[in-house]
């Protein structure tokens, strides 16, 4: 009997949660972001609640170098590097994958190929790589003078992908003989150097780890503007996305698999998962009032803050929160198909600054939902049945609670419909997932010389 199609779930982790002002919040840690054990237990929760993966994002930089008055009230600023966390976490679960960010812009292939090839290894084939360009301005943390140009840094990305690609192939599965009898450790036939020489890259070597028990760690992307969309379409397999409405969500999921073709891929080789902010409560009533209580913590010097974040240039002095949302900028050397989804958002809703910066202070674009449990889980099925998403990246507003509430509440309702797996499938990230293991590139030469040599 075949399965049905499953949802993919991943728990998207920020330190206090993912409201802006979660940190205020009394059910969150104030020291999470700090604090390992607080990690633990959400990697542990999300592990019981089968979840495909735990993730977070990243910037290699605090970004409020400037703005000395918004940083006093950020609760999101302090974090742990997120390979090295995940290293930590993977001993103390055994299923659950994790997603850690690096930047393509700010980091090297080298260096990188290495921390995620060991930590593929330490975690038993959990570890996924969410590609990011950066669209935060963090150049002067790295002696750079600018921050490159946003068609520039998918160009380099698109370079830093294949090189990291080609180093996870410098040994071929069975290079380790390790054989006593011989002395022979390494057969190498079976291993590769690489010699590139690009427009942003010169690397000539090979790794000092064998190929990551994946092939390839789980390649995730999160950018959906037009470059962004093309590296997805190429390279990722699975993508994280922010969509307010139903229809947005088709049309980009729609877009995206009608691109795979293109680069000989099919549509079960990438997976899309919007994120969803759900705020619970046992009645409508109750989750309304729970919506209300976190965005009460909203202090106006953030509120400010997220609008003018997406109002880069325009001075909002003059406005006051009950006024009218004037268009946002046309354009950004940031993150473009964010601004994208605020601009439809105002022009459509015609919203107060007030209620713009309130919708984006829960999830900053992401999708909110408000409501008891059934209706959480009815409005995941509705857009997982309606071509707007292969799985959801959960984003819990308060931590520790929001994810526990999540897998107790919300989990066992979409395990009821059958929409949500009971026992993980398989031990790596990519069996849970149900993405195949890439072949090594080398391997694939080799067997394809030797079948035209017998041709
Ligand atoms: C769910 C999600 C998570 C993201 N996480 C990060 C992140 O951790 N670091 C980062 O620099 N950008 C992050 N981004 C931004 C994208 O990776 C991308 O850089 C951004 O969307 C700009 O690219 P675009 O102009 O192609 O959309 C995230 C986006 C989404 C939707």
């Amino acid at each position: 009997m075949t399965q049905n199609r499953q949802i993919r779930l991943g728990a998207f982790l920020q330190a206090t949660g993912h409201h802006i002002a979660a940190w205020l919040h009394p059910d969150a840690q104030a020291d999470a972001g700090l604090n390992i054990g607080h990690y633990r237990e959400l990697a542990q929760t999300a592990e019981r609640g089968r979840f495909d993966a735990i993730f977070v994002a990243d910037s290699p930089g605090s970004g409020y170098e400037a703005d000395l008055a918004t940083l006093a009230r950020n609760g999101k600023t302090a974090k742990f590097e997120p390979v090295t966390l995940w290293a930590a976490l993977s001993q103390v679960t055994s299923h659950v994958g994790f997603v850690a960010t690096a930047s393509t812009t700010y980091e090297d292939p080298y260096t990188l190929a290495r921390k995620f090839a060991s930590l593929d290894w330490i975690s038993g084939g959990r570890a996924a790589w969410n590609v990011v360009t950066t669209g935060q301005d963090v150049s002067a943390n790295f002696g750079r003078d600018r921050h490159p140009e946003h068609a520039l840094r998918y160009e380099r990305a698109e370079e830093f992908l294949a090189i990291v690609k080609s180093l996870w192939d410098s040994y071929e599965d069975d290079a380790f003989v390790r054989d006593r009898a011989s002395g022979i450790y390494i057969d190498t036939d079976k291993f590769h150097q690489i010699d590139h020489a690009g427009k942003h890259f010169t690397v000539r070597g090979a790794l000092n780890i064998g190929r990551p028990p994946q092939g390839y760690p789980v390649i995730v992307q999160a950018g959906a503007s037009e470059s962004g969309r093309t590296l997805a379409a190429s390279t990722a397999e699975v993508i994280f996305t922010a969509n307010l409405t139903l229809e947005d969500a088709q049309s980009f999921y729609a877009d995206i698999k009608g691109r795979l073709p293109r680069f000989g891929r099919t549509p079960d080789q990438l997976l899309i998962m919007p994120g969803i902010f759900p705020v619970l409560g046992g009645t409508e009533a109750e989750a309304e009032a729970n919506y209300e209580y976190l965005q009460s913590f909203v202090h106006e010097d953030i509120a400010w803050d997220i609008l003018q974040k997406r109002y880069a240039g325009v001075d909002l002095s003059g406005y006051s929160l009950d006024d009218i949302a004037p268009p946002p900028p046309q354009d950004t050397n940031g993150n473009k198909s964010r601004l994208q989804l605020v601009s439809d958002y105002v022009e459509r809703e015609r919203p107060t600054l007030r209620q713009l910066y309130r919708t984006l202070s829960t999830a900053r674009g992401h999708r909110t939902v408000v409501g008891t449990p059934e209706q959480v889980a009815d409005a995941i099925q509705l857009w997982f049945e309606n071509g707007a998403a292969d799985g959801f990246n959960i984003m819990p507003p308060v931590l520790p609670t929001g994810l526990t509430d999540f897998v107790d509440q919300v989990v066992p309702i979409l395990q009821r419909r059958g929409l949500f797996r009971t026992e993980y499938e398989g031990t790596t990230l990519r069996e849970n997932l149900g993405l195949h293991r890439p072949a090594n590139s080398h391997a694939l030469d080799r067997t394809s010389v030797a079948r035209e040599s017998v041709a």
